[in-house]
């Protein structure tokens, strides 16, 4: 089954900046599929429309079957949004920012428990937002993303300036978050995140797809022992170097 399904997707900002040039593909039930690209190619603007921040210019948008944007009542109720630039409450608590989320979604108590337990993030229920590392601050965003029960996420550049040891733990999430079923749409630079986690990968390349594939077959297609390899030669033959 087709989770979301973005047919010649378009985003023109202010009527001038084309930042996606009819973009198509698809993600199916289950999986971790990863949006890949250089900085500007419109990953974020990608995970805005689907996740119903931002309307598209045009284009056939659907998520779990709802239409995007006229049908974004319902698709708000089944998705969860970790932004790239998550803002918690810095003056609340862990357990109050991720009980705020969880009484929006009309969730019970114990599921602010739950949350807590399974991001790690019991021992630091009292402490504050602000005062949280980079790290945990990032644990915290995936837990209220997670408040609502949802069939899909959304993660923009999860790991971002985290440390080694945080990153793996984000690892460890999305894993975990793929194996209760949810489907995870991710945009990263780090290609050996990329590699390891996506079971599909798009690279968006100036506001267009130019591959829809595995990790796998992109590495054969170049003939290369890594995703990080396989993309370099890809831009390369793209006239791009960065
Ligand atoms: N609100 C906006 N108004 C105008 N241009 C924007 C806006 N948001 C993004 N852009 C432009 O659209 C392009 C794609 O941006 P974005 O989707 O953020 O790329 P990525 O996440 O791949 O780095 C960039 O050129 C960016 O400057
Ligand atoms: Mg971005």
């Amino acid at each position: 089954m087709k989770v979301i399904d973005a047919e010649n997707l378009w985003k023109i900002y202010n009527k001038r900046k084309e930042a996606l040039k009819g973009i198509t593909f698809s993600v199916n039930s289950g999986e971790v599929f990863s949006l890949l690209g250089p900085n500007g190619a419109g990953k974020t603007t990608t995970v805005k429309i689907l996740s119903c921040m931002i309307r598209p210019t045009r284009g056939k948008v659907e998520v779990m079957g709802y239409n995007v944007p006229d049908e974004c009542g319902k698709v708000r109720e089944i998705v969860g949004v970790v932004p790239q630039e998550f803002q918690g409450f810095s003056d609340l608590t862990v357990e109050e920012n991720i009980s705020y989320f969880v009484k929006l979604y009309r969730g019970d108590r114990s599921q602010v428990d739950e949350l807590m337990k399974t991001l790690g993030l019991l021992e630091y229920r009292k402490v504050r937002f602000r005062n949280l590392s980079g790290g945990y601050k990032r644990r915290v965003a995936v837990a209220c993303s997670l408040a609502g029960d949802p069939k899909l996420l959304f993660m923009d550049e999860p790991t971002v300036g985290l440390d080694p040891r945080s990153r793996r733990d984000v690892w460890n999430l999305i894993n975990e978050v793929k194996a209760k079923g949810i489907t995870v749409l991710l945009t990263t630079h780090y290609l050996d995140e990329a590699q390891r986690l996506s079971d599909r990968i798009g690279i968006i390349y100036d506001g267009k797809i130019v591959r829809l594939s595995s990790p796998k077959e992109l590495m054969e297609e170049f003939r290369k022992q890594t995703l990080e390899e396989a993309y370099l030669a890809l831009m390369e033959s793209l006239g791009d170097s960065s």
